[in-house]
């Protein structure tokens, strides 16, 4: 049974909730701490379902259009459920010619994946980034905190089949 009827989300469990109520207990009566509460709320579930958004700005006194618009202005909220990797992509200039083209279809392929989208089964979220900033590496792939340089598309999937 869902601790929170009005709001509840296959993805937001009861224990989410309680931590979610915590961290608006705590911002509540502080003015601006908007992206704070979001910020601290996506940690909790992983990124920010509408029911989430509207739950914040009760528990806030906000417009559900204000919290909202917030955190669809700020690239560092998610919308949308975001997998337990995130494998940034690099398409600059030097990758470019080093043949990530080659690398990105073969993970698309692979994994059923789409730039700029999470497999269905959450595991990856899949990011083309303009520079890496290690063009010396080319081809580059970031998965979470880790770089990988001279990325091959034959190599690639058993690079990312470590990250489960
Ligand atoms: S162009 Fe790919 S890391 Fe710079």
């Amino acid at each position: 049974m869902c601790h929170n009827e009005k709001y509840c989300h296959e993805d937001i469990t009861n224990d989410m909730w309680e931590k979610i109520d915590a961290v608006i207990q705590t911002h509540k009566q502080t003015p601006g701490a908007v992206i704070t509460v979001l910020r601290e709320c996506q940690d909790i579930v992983n990124y920010l379902p509408t029911q989430l958004i509207d739950y914040i700005a009760d528990g806030m006194n906000l417009p559900s259009s204000e919290v909202f618009g917030v955190a669809s202005f700020y690239s560092l909220f998610s919308l949308k459920p975001k997998g337990r990797h995130t494998v940034k992509i690099c398409t600059g200039t030097a990758c470019y010619v080093k043949g990530i083209r080659e690398v990105l279809s073969r993970i698309e392929g692979e994994f059923d994946l789409c730039e700029g989208e999470t497999s269905e089964n959450r595991r990856f979220s899949l990011q083309g980034v303009r520079c890496l900033g290690a063009c010396g590496l080319a081809p580059v792939m970031v998965v979470g905190e880790d770089t990988h340089g001279d990325v091959k598309p034959e190599k690639v999937v058993q690079i990312l089949d470590k990250y489960k």
